[in-house]
């Protein structure tokens, strides 16, 4: 009664369970089997327990937030796992350890188990480790898995001793030996096909063996229409084909997988599928500026085409200023033509010829690189009348010349006085100037002496016209506003404070 009563509760919580997986609105939380404890990464249960199904997270609803990614990933955290005395687990079945994507671990110690569903860990690829001890199988094909990963030394099973039980008498799985219970082969009709898009091709797959074994091709993500054709040729071949109608070429490279399973294990093999098709191009963009100056092109096409540039009618070739740098990704081709430093003269229609033996098309695109130079001075100058269209290096020009001017009448000046009132010191002469003259210097620029000396060219009744150099004065063509403000006097201002 206690048994039957324990089992239907696990049912529950199973039924719970999947309601969660398909229902994101039923919120849950996961809970341990009652005779086992658990962490974020493990479930250990070494409490007796007549349960006959393998321990599972069970739900319960608390109304609270869990959704279906997080009780996946509850799943997946479970490295480990642990059972022991637990008397009613005969079978391990392949749904009981799926959700377990993250398992490494797995003990099962003094349990009834006695079978292992061939698939049981199809979804375990983590796993490394597996003891089983006191596990007692039955003889035959359905444990003939383990016997061959304990013969390849998967998941530690090669150290510990398995058992079979064959009637009556108990032997080493080892020594276990079963008449028409191999692994399946696998042949396929191409080990890669090469057609025309729009064609129809046929690949055949035989998979044979005993257990006869189920075939099947793999085309999931395959865009091209398909049908699947099966055919046993008894006793032991079980042959599928499949054919591709109008292919397309986005199936260009697709890796066409055939498989076949059966209880001992499963073998595939794989057709690669090359689809021919003109090429096309598919992006040809005005240039743009990024380390270099790019025409971004993507092209596609299969064989992969062959690219050649025009400019003004004839073939650009590859040099240190143009050249084309491109990527290859399946059958799309991407990159740039780039130009180093292009100039107005580059200016002008691009055009991108791609072929290869299915065809040939062209693109062309407008490049626009720099204005010509005489455009770009003649803009600023228009507005403003005859005398002031000089360049803005001119003025600047002058304005240095001014205040090196300033800073040298200056410098005779002070020295003059200097030599004047200490010449006659005989030994130590030179200091006085050589000190005066090194402190000045740590000043940020030259025209700051200016400021500092005893004329400047603002303290000279300087009109707006005029400027004065040394002590003459110079008329200015410039804009007088440069020389008007007493502080800035010897401060080149920008353009912009001229443009009204
Ligand atoms: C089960 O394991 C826990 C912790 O590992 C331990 O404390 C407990 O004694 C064990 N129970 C039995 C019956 O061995
Ligand atoms: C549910 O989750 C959202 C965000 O995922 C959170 O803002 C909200 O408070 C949660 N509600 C409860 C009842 O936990
Ligand atoms: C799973 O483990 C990761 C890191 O190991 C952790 O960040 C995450 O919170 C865990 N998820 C749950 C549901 O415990
Ligand atoms: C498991 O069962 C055996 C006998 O069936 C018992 O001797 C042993 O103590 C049990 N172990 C635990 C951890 O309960
Ligand atoms: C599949 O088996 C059949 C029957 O033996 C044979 O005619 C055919 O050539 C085989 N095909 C392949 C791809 O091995
Ligand atoms: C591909 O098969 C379809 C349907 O059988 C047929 O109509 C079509 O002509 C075939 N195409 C080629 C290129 O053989
Ligand atoms: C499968 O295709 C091959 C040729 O590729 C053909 O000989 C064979 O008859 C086809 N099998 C079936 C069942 O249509
Ligand atoms: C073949 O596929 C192309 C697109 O992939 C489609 O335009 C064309 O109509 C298809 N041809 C046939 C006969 O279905
Ligand atoms: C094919 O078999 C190899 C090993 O034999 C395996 O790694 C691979 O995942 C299999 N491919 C598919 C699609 O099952
Ligand atoms: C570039 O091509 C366009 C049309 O494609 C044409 O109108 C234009 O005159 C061409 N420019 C030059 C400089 O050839």
């Amino acid at each position: 009664m206690d048994l039957w009563f324990h089992s239907i509760r696990i049912c529950w919580w199973r039924v719970l369970f999947l309601m969660s997986v398909f229902q994101d609105y039923l919120s849950s939380m996961l809970d341990c089997p009652p005779t086992c404890s658990c962490s974020q990464t493990e479930i250990y249960c070494n409490k007796s327990d007549n349960g006959r199904f393998f321990p599972l997270l069970a739900l319960q609803d608390t109304g609270s937030n869990g959704t279906s990614v997080d009780i996946a990933e509850l799943f997946k955290n479970i490295t480990s796992i642990h059972i022991e005395n637990w008397t009613g687990l005969q079978t391990l079945r392949d749904v009981d350890m799926e959700l377990y994507t993250g398992l490494q671990r797995l003990t099962i110690m003094n349990c009834n188990l006695r079978v292992i569903q061939a698939r049981a860990f199809a979804q375990n690829p983590h796993i490394r480790y597996m003891r089983l001890e006191g596990v007692v199988f039955d003889c035959g094909c359905d444990i003939r898995w383990i016997q061959l990963w304990q013969q390849r030394g998967e998941a530690g099973l090669h150290t510990q001793q398995l058992y079979c039980k064959n009637g009556a008498s108990k032997i080493r799985l080892h020594n276990m030996y079963i008449h028409n219970c191999d692994l399946p082969e696998i042949s396929v009709s191409h080990s890669s096909v090469l057609v025309m898009e729009g064609d129809n091709v046929t690949v055949s797959c035989n998979g044979s063996g005993s257990p006869l074994p189920e075939v099947d091709w793999t085309v999931s993500g395959l865009h091209s229409i398909n049908t699947h054709l099966s055919n046993v040729y008894w006793p032991n071949i079980h042959s599928i084909n499949l054919t591709l109608f109008n292919i397309s070429r986005d199936d260009n490279n697709f890796q066409l997988t055939c498989i076949a399973e059966n209880v001992v294990g499963m073998t595939n093999s794989s057709i690669q599928l090359n689809v021919q098709f003109p090429p096309v191009i598919l992006r040809l963009a005005e240039p743009e500026q990024r380390h270099d100056t790019c025409i971004e092109f993507t092209v596609r096409g299969y064989p992969h085409p062959k690219l050649r540039w025009f400019y003004m009618q004839k073939e650009i070739l590859q040099n240190d200023y143009i050249r084309t740098d491109m990527d290859f990704y399946q059958d799309y081709l991407e990159g740039c033509l780039t130009f180093q430093n292009p100039t107005h003269i580059n200016n002008g229609n691009y055009t991108l010829e791609a072929s290869n033996p299915l065809g040939t098309v062209t693109k062309t695109v407008y490049g626009h690189f720099l204005m010509a130079p005489d455009m770009d001075e003649k803009v600023p100058s228009t507005p403003s009348d005859g005398d002031s269209g000089r360049p803005d290096e001119d003025t600047f020009g002058v304005s240095i010349a001014v205040g090196l001017a300033g800073f040298a009448c200056v410098l005779l000046l002070v020295l003059f006085v200097l030599i004047n009132k200490y010449g006659r010191r005989s030994k130590f002469g030179m200091k006085g100037p050589v000190a005066v003259i090194s402190g000045e210097e740590d000043s940020a620029s030259p025209l700051h002496h200016v400021n500092h000396g005893i004329i400047t060219p603002c303290t000279l009744d300087a009109g707006p016209d005029a400027v004065v150099i040394g002590m003459t004065r110079i008329p200015v063509v410039e804009n007088p506003q440069y020389f008007r403000h007493g502080h800035n006097c010897n401060k080149p201002t920008t353009r912009k404070s001229l443009d009204p």
